[in-house]
């Protein structure tokens, strides 16, 4: 279905005749009072035309001709154009959007194809907390553009390569507590990471044994390569019962350690393009003087001025590096998918490195990177109730697996307190459900690029934007469905739709945005839009409910509600999907 701004915009364009790429935007009004959609477009056109704003306002409404569409098209303020959409076209759209698989969501113009590389945690060392929110926006971003109608490749690119490894191998054969690592070995293999590593600071030599071990490994040892390959495989192990729990797949697995043997071909490619040089030893980027200093990735600036800020890609001591991985990377994946996007979901901290490593690559390759978005998608960190990186009481990072079983106890205690008669199996799934959905849902509600404090009794709560609520939301249409069943009454979706009372016609008008918010979801990479419309899709909802009775009205009217409730369960269920979040049948 084509969304209510794109027509709109049609008809605009065509009234004063702007074939052009001026944008005319509509968008849905601030203030219900004034109308539902809203432009600017007078304003922008007079700019451009040098003309009165109200002038061309005026112009617009006298030839835009929606009569079909809206009830009234009034001018506002210094040129803003108001839309009030027509009560029987909104039933008429809606009864479109009632038998469309897509819910309202517009083919896209081109299908995309986009590798999104998320989560991408660090071998040997558990999931912490920090790396929720990597998964979770990319899981989300994924499904998203996939229910849009885009290609999508989900790659998680896991840290399984590194100078770590040398006192992971030295811990391993010195330190190892076998009985340990069976238990819980990634727990086992950070213990032993952070002793040798604290004797590498405090004792004499043992650096040099930790060194040793990873030249061993990087040189091919046999014995070296199998122990790291035991380790990724337990890592692996206990990264995919975290995904399992949070219903996370990924279509391919490369880690770092994949593009180990392509490393020395970038490096010396990018000499002898000399995009990079020697510095001090090392092989560096430095800026090329095309940018202002503002732009330049590779200029910073102290008290005493503008300095060099150089990527490194081969460190002194001979080593690739970070920046090295992710260049052979990119050139792979372009190579391999072609895609029109590639989307880097990670931590704020990590801008400077993406934009750096974007830079290089369009340099290095300028016309194959033209053909592609790169986006670095970046969040904040997760804070405790003081503000402070959220830590366990003892001031350890919290595990991810700890997290999710608190989550799900703390639910549990709910739905038992709510529904002591119920079997504890049942319990404990529905628990599961609203548990894992809360965290996820307090993750993608805030702006991603702020921080946001970590609140269990706020993200449980059943009342405000949470995901109880909207769970809940769900749970009371469909338990309308029940009822008539229990009744005995047989409902099939069908009937004509007919919205007459305002509060049915709102619902309507909500259900239509649905199509509108999505792409722009994908466009900025922002997740806490589709929350929030859900939120404001369940008020709108209860305030139907309130106002119209469903179960006790009449005839054609009872039918049409039926309907109304359906698409909005529907809905819901299909937006919290999208945030990866399921809903139970009851709770
Ligand atoms: N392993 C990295 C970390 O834990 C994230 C990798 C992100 N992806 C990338 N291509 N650099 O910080």
């Amino acid at each position: 279905m084509e969304t209510i701004p794109s027509i709109l915009e049609k008809r605009l364009r065509a009234a004063v005749d702007e074939p052009g790429d001026t944008p005319l935007l509509i968008a849905s009004a601030t203030d219900s009072r004034f109308g539902d959609y809203q432009s600017n477009a007078a304003m922008l056109l007079a700019k451009q035309r040098r003309m009165n704003p109200r002038a061309v306002a005026q112009q617009i409404v006298e030839r835009i001709g929606v009569e079909d569409i809206c009830s009234g098209v009034e001018i506002a303020g210094a040129g803003f154009i108001n839309f009030r959409l027509r009560a029987d076209w909104v039933q008429a759209r809606v009864l479109q959007l009632r038998d469309d698989p897509r819910l309202g969501v517009p083919e896209p113009a081109r299908t995309l194809g986009i590798v999104i590389d998320f989560s991408s945690p660090n071998v040997a060392k558990p999931m912490h907390v920090g790396h929720i929110r990597s998964t979770i926006l990319g899981d989300s971003l994924a499904r998203i553009a996939e229910y849009i109608g885009h290609k999508v490749v989900r790659d998680n690119h896991i840290g399984d390569w590194g100078t770590q490894f040398g006192m992971l191998l030295l811990g391993w054969k010195t330190i190892l507590d076998r009985v340990a690592l069976a238990q819980d070995p990634l727990l086992e293999m950070e213990r032993i990471y952070k002793d040798v590593s604290a004797r590498c600071r405090g004792e004499e030599g043992v650096l040099e044994k930790a060194r040793h071990e990873l030249v061993l490994l990087q040189s091919g040892d046999l014995e070296n390569l199998a122990l790291w390959k035991e380790m990724i495989r337990l890592s692996q192990f206990q990264f995919d019962a975290i995904y399992g729990r949070l219903g996370v797949r990924f279509d391919v697995t490369l880690g770092e350690s994949f593009y180990n043997d392509q490393l020395k071909a970038v490096v010396d490619e990018l000499r002898s393009l000399e995009i990079a040089k020697e510095s001090d030893g090392a092989i560096c980027v430095f800026s090329d003087g095309s940018l202002a200093q503002e732009q330049d990735v590779f200029l910073i600036k102290d008290k005493e001025g503008w300095r060099d800020n150089p990527a490194i890609v081969l460190k002194s001591d001979g080593a690739a590096n970070y920046t090295t991985t992710d260049l052979a990377t990119l050139q792979y994946r372009i190579q391999t998918w072609k895609p029109d996007e590639i989307i880097y979901v990670t931590d704020g901290r990590q801008q400077l490195h993406f934009r750096q490593m974007f830079t290089i690559f369009r340099r290095w390759h300028p016309a194959s990177s033209a053909q592609v978005k790169l986006s670095h998608v970046w969040f904040g960190s997760i804070l405790g109730d003081d503000g402070k990186p959220f830590k366990t009481r003892s001031g350890e990072t919290i595990r991810l697996a700890d997290l999710l079983d608190e989550a799900q106890e703390r639910s549990f205690a709910q739905v038992s307190e709510r529904n002591p008669a119920m079997a504890e199996e049942e319990r404990r799934e529905i628990a599961r459900i609203i548990g894992i959905g809360a965290v996820k849902y307090a993750d993608l509600l805030p702006h991603r690029q702020g921080d946001y404090v970590f609140n269990w009794d706020r993200m449980l709560s059943f009342q405000g934007n949470t995901a109880p609520y909207l769970q809940n939301a769900y749970v009371r249409i469909r338990s309308i469905f029940r009822k008539l069943a229990e009744a005995g009454e047989i409902w099939e979706a069908g009937s004509p739709l007919i919205l007459e009372h305002p509060a049915e016609i709102a619902l309507g008008k909500r259900l239509l945005e649905f199509g509108e918010v999505l792409p722009n979801v994908l466009l900025d990479h922002r997740p806490n839009t589709l929350a929030n419309y859900l939120y404001e899709l369940a008020n709108t909802f209860h305030a139907f409910y309130e106002a119209c009775p469903v179960l006790k009205s009449e005839g054609t009217q009872r039918q049409s509600r039926f309907e109304l409730c359906d698409v909005a369960s529907r809905m819901i269920k299909t937006g919290l999907g999208l945030l990866g979040i399921e809903v139970p049948e009851r709770m």
